[in-house]
């Protein structure tokens, strides 16, 4: 699954694996409460068209307020794409009524879009919902969000339109036993873990 995902995003950033450069810092980290402004200015820096495609709804500044001043922090994950310190992306993981699956959104700033942060940022959503040992994560686009279409299929999403909406749902592959370390206080006394 992320083999083609590797191969379309890396030339984005001249190949270079670390996707690092020296005139450019690119970070990605889960948001928390202390980042409710930021996450908030963002959103607020979003067009028309794309808050649209975000929410499928029209969303005027206030509905921006709205939504970001009301959220729980502590019911969904939301990763952030930080370029030189500004977050101009963020994806969030938001569970379903099924505890084994959750939907993905994803929101990148005009400027910053068709440079694979979008890619990026749902890349790191499907490896946090595997390692949360997540079955299927699903994105739901309008039918007209080509972007979000030639993603889901880079992915192997199996879609399905429904109305005027596009679900993609990707499996998540939990058959091999993932090489997560358990976390220090849950590691067994007498095991050792080579470093
Ligand atoms: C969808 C979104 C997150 C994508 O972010 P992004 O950073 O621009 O995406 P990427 O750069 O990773 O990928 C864009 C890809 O789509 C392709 N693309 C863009 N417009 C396209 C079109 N009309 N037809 C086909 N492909 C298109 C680009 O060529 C690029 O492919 P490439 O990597 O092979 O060059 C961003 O456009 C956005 O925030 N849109 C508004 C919110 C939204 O739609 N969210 C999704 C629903 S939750």
């Amino acid at each position: 699954m992320f083999k083609s995902m590797r191969n379309r995003l890396l030339p984005h950033f001249g190949g270079d694996p670390a996707l690092t450069r020296t005139d450019l810092r690119l970070k990605v980290r889960a948001l928390t409460r202390r980042d409710a402004d930021r996450y908030e200015n963002h959103l607020l820096r979003l067009s028309d068209e794309d808050r649209r495609a975000r929410f499928f709804a029209a969303m005027n500044d206030e509905a921006i307020l709205r939504y970001t001043r009301g959220r729980d922090w502590n019911s969904s994950t939301i990763l952030g794409a930080f370029v030189n310190d500004a977050l101009r992306g963020a994806g969030e993981i938001a569970p379903m009524s099924d505890a084994s699956r959750v939907e993905l959104a994803v929101s990148v700033e005009g400027p910053y879009q068709n440079v694979a942060l979008g890619r990026l940022l749902v890349a790191a959503l499907l490896v946090e919902a595997r390692l949360g040992h997540l079955t299927e994560a699903r994105l739901v686009f309008l039918r007209e969000n080509r972007t979000m279409l030639e993603l889901a299929r880079d992915l192997g999403a199996r879609l399905t339109p429904q109305g005027g909406m596009i679900e993609g749902a990707v499996a998540l592959d939990q058959r091999d036993p993932l090489p997560v370390r358990p976390r220090l206080s849950e590691r067994p006394q007498d095991q050792s873990f080579p470093s």
